[in-house]
C-alpha cells in the first residue's frame, strides 16, 4: 500500500503543476519550474503517506484526504528549501539534486517556497469536503506550520547559541519537525471525522525519533545514500541530540520515542501497516 499511496501523492502533485503552466509569463514560469523542481524531486514522503494511511485505516480512503496529504507535502518541501539557503543551513544538495537556490538562485528560490506555503492551503480550501473540516484542517496545518510549529522551530534552531539541555532540545525538535508530521497524522482523521488524539500522540512521539534519526544520520552516513550533504550540523555548530548526547544515548533516545509512537498506534484500528512503517523509520539509511 505505500508505494500506492505515494504513487497517488507524486500523480496529484504533478497534475496540481501542471496546472499552472497556461496562463504564466515567462517570468512567473520560473517560479512555477522552481516550484516543480524541488516538489517532484523525490523525497521520501512519509507525511503524506502518514495522512494517506491513517486516514484509510479508520475509515477507507476518504475525500479530501489526498489534497490534505499533498498540502502537508507542500509545507514540508518549502520548510526544505528555505532550511538549505545560505542564510539558514547553507546546503548546497537536496533530494540528490542541488538544491532549489543553487539551480534557480536565492531569490526565485525564497519565491517558490512562500508560492508552496501559500497553495498548500489553497489546495485544501478549494478541495471536496464539509467546510466545517476544511477550515479544521486549515487550522491544524496552519498551528503546525507557524510560529508555535515549524518555523517556530526553525528560528531556534538557527538563533540559539546556549547550551541545550534535553527538554529543551526535545522542544525544539517538536516544533521543527514534530509539528508537521503531528498535523500529517491528524489530518488523515479529520478527513475521516474521527478523534484525533491518538493519532497526535502517535505523531508526536515519531516525530522527536524521526529528528533524531536525521540528526545520527548527518555524522554517520554519506551524502549519497542521503541524497544531501553531511556533517551539516557540525558545520554549523548546530546543537543535535547525537552532538550533545552522543550518538548511543541518540539512538536509544530514537527506539524510546518510537515505542511510545507504536504504543499509540497499537489503540488505533487496523494499525499493521502503521506498526510496520513505524518499525522501518527507525532503521531507515536516509
Ligand atoms: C528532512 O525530512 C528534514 C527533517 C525534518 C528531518 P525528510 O527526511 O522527510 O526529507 P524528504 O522529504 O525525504 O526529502
Ligand atoms: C530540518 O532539520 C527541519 C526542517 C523543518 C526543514 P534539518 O536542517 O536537520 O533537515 P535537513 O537535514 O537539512 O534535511
Ligand atoms: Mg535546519
Ligand atoms: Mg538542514
Ligand atoms: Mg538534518
Amino acid at each position: 500500500m505505500i508505494e500506492e499511496y505515494i504513487g497517488m501523492v507524486n500523480e496529484k502533485l504533478a497534475a496540481l503543476m501542471d496546472s499552472f503552466t497556461a496562463e504564466t509569463t515567462v517570468y512567473q514560469k520560473e517560479c512555477v519550474d522552481a516550484m516543480r523542481y524541488s516538489l517532484l524531486a523525490g523525497g521520501k514522503r512519509i507525511r503524506p503517506v502518514l495522512t494517506l494511511m491513517i486516514n484509510d485505516m479508520y475509515k477507507g480512503f476518504t475525500t479530501g484526504a489526498l489534497e490534505a496529504a499533498c498540502a502537508v507535502e507542500m509545507i514540508h518541501t518549502f520548510s526544505l528549501i528555505h532550511d538549505d539557503m545560505p542564510c539558514m543551513d547553507n546546503d548546497d544538495m537536496r533530494r540528490g539534486k542541488p538544491a532549489c537556490h543553487i539551480a534557480f538562485g536565492e531569490d526565485v528560490a525564497l519565491l517558490a517556497g512562500d508560492a508552496l506555503e501559500n497553495l498548500a492551503f489553497g489546495v485544501i480550501a478549494r478541495c471536496d469536503i464539509d467546510d466545517s473540516k476544511k477550515v479544521r484542517l486549515i487550522s491544524t496545518l496552519s498551528n503546525a506550520t507557524g510560529v508555535y510549529g515549524m518555523i517556530g522551530g526553525q528560528t531556534i534552531d538557527i538563533r540559539n547559541t546556549e547550551a541545550f539541555s534535553k527538554e529543551k532540545l526535545l522542544a525544539m525538535y517538536s516544533m521543527k519537525t514534530g509539528a508537521l508530521i503531528r498535523a500529517a497524522c491528524r489530518m488523515g482523521c479529520i478527513c475521516a471525522g474521527e478523534d484525533e488524539s491518538l493519532a497526535d500522540e502517535y505523531g508526536s512521539n515519531l516525530g522527536l525519533a524521526y529528528q533524531i534519526i536525521d540528526d545520527i544520520l548527518d555524522i554517520t552516513s554519506d551524502a549519497d545514500t542521503l541524497g544531501k550533504p553531511v556533517n551539516s550540523d557540525r558545520e554549523q555548530n548546530k546543537a543535535t541530540y547525537p552532538e550533545v548526547f552522543g550518538i548511543n544515548e541518540a539512538y536509544e533516545a530514537a527506539k524510546h520515542y518510537t515505542a511510545q509512537a507504536l504504543y499509540a498506534a497499537k489503540s488505533m484500528p487496523n494499525c499493521e501497516e502503521l506498526y510496520d512503517f513505524t518499525t522501518k523509520l527507525l532503521i531507515r539509511k536516509n
